[in-house]
């Protein structure tokens, strides 16, 4: 069985709906899998960085979860990527500890879909946002498969209504359905 490494980058998962929604039913189909909650591992500023890259070494299968800030990562996560694909480690000519492992991006958005177009208030589509990411992937020779998001999932509570909660559980739900399929189909 696949050992998976799902890292949160939520900055703040305790106030998160849509990720924490994602996660509980990711892992209770994939039970196997390790959650790494970055908020609650950066301490005084810092990440323990062997202690990353000893998790990720141990996995087949790693997941960047996370809520689409400014069109990217949040800064926690992007701090994470840039200390823990450290050169020799992740990249670079003895930097070989990732190659041939699946990457999985997994995503949630505030705008629904339909901004996401020319001419919208997002301009492009959402695949156009994520070659930086893919890119990383690839350098490290990490194997991307196709990521996959989740659209208009933005709850803020006294804002959104009940229904609101309910819609963005199913999807979260359905969001983890396509992880686990997608796991599952990229052998
Ligand atoms: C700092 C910040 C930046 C955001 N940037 C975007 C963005 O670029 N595009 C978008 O569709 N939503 C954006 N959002 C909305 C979040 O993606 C959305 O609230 C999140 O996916 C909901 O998931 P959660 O319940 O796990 O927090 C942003 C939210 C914050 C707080």
């Amino acid at each position: 069985m696949s050992k998976i490494l799902l890292i949160n980058g939520h900055p703040a998962p305790t106030k998160s709906l849509a990720g924490k929604s994602i996660i509980e039913n990711f892992a209770a189909l994939c039970p196997q899998t390790e959650v790494r909650n970055l908020a609650e591992l950066l301490i005084a500023g810092k990440f323990d960085i062997s202690t990353e890259q000893r998790a990720l070494v141990q996995a087949d299968v790693i997941i960047w979860q996370f809520p689409f800030y400014w069109y990217s990562v949040p800064a926690i996560m992007k701090k994470w990527i840039d200390d823990v694909l450290a050169h020799g480690f992740a990249y670079g000519s003895q930097g070989t500890a990732l190659h041939g492992k699946r990457l999985l991006i997994s995503f949630t958005t505030g705008a629904p879909e339909v901004e996401y177009a020319e001419g919208r208030s997002m301009n492009w589509p959402v695949k156009d946002f994520l070659p930086p990411l893919l890119q990383t992937a690839k350098l490290c020779g990490l194997k991307p498969l196709s990521p996959i998001w989740s659209t208009n999932m933005n709850f803020i509570e006294g804002v959104h209504t009940d229904a609101d909660r309910e819609r963005i559980k199913s999807a979260a739900h359905a969001h983890a359905l396509r992880m686990a399929d997608e796991i599952s189909q990229q052998r």
